[in-house]
Formats: structure tokens, sequence, C-alpha cells
């Protein structure tokens, strides 16, 4: 397990991000105060991903579709192609010391 960084580091609708073998990943502590994570790598053709948290949504930089913060999935494609495979999502532990994990 690779430790990401503590809980008190990170508030809600923060986000950082970090490796996780060996890919560019994104840890977010969603308004809601979920935490999840994910490659920071968009399905479509691997643009990267930014987290806003004024909407909930993870936006690709490239084509600007959307994903939803709470599992990744697609909220919004470009007209231009279809898109039906969401985010690939790093699963987390928090132990004790609200130390984050990725597994
Ligand atoms: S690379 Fe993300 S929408 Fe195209």
């Amino acid at each position: 397990m690779e430790k990401i960084a503590n809980l008190k580091d990170l508030k809600k609708g923060d986000s950082l991000y970090f490796t996780y073998k060996d890919q560019k990943s994104i840890l977010i502590r969603t308004n809601d105060d979920d935490l999840v994570a994910y490659l920071a790598i968009c399905p479509h053709e691997g643009g990267g991903l930014e987290w806003d948290s004024s909407i909930n949504i993870i936006l690709c930089e490239c084509h600007l579709s959307l994903f939803k913060a709470k599992d990744g999935s697609v909220y919004r494609h470009s007209n231009a192609f279809e898109l039906h495979k969401g985010l690939t999502k790093v699963e987390l532990n928090v132990d004790d010391n609200k130390d984050i994990f990725a597994v």
C-alpha cells in the first residue's frame, strides 16, 4: 500500500495528484465528504483530468468531457464522440491515524 496523504491535509472540496503504479492519479475529498481516487487519465484519448469542486465534477482538459466525482461515471461527453467508459478507480484505505493509502 502506498500512503498518499493524511485526511487532515485534505479539506472538503480539495484534491491532490499522486502517482499510483507509475500513473498520474487524483485523490478527491468531495464537498459531500466522500473520499475517492481515480487514474487522472481520460478514458477517451488520455487527456488530463481536473477536479472542479464548485460543480462536483471531474473535467477532461482535452475535449471537456465531464465525470461524476462520486463514481467516475460519464456525466457528459462531447457531441463529437460517444464515451461510455468512466474513470478507472483507485481503491483507498484510511487507517486509524487517518492516513490515506492507495491499495
Ligand atoms: S481525451 Fe478526454 S474527452 Fe477526449
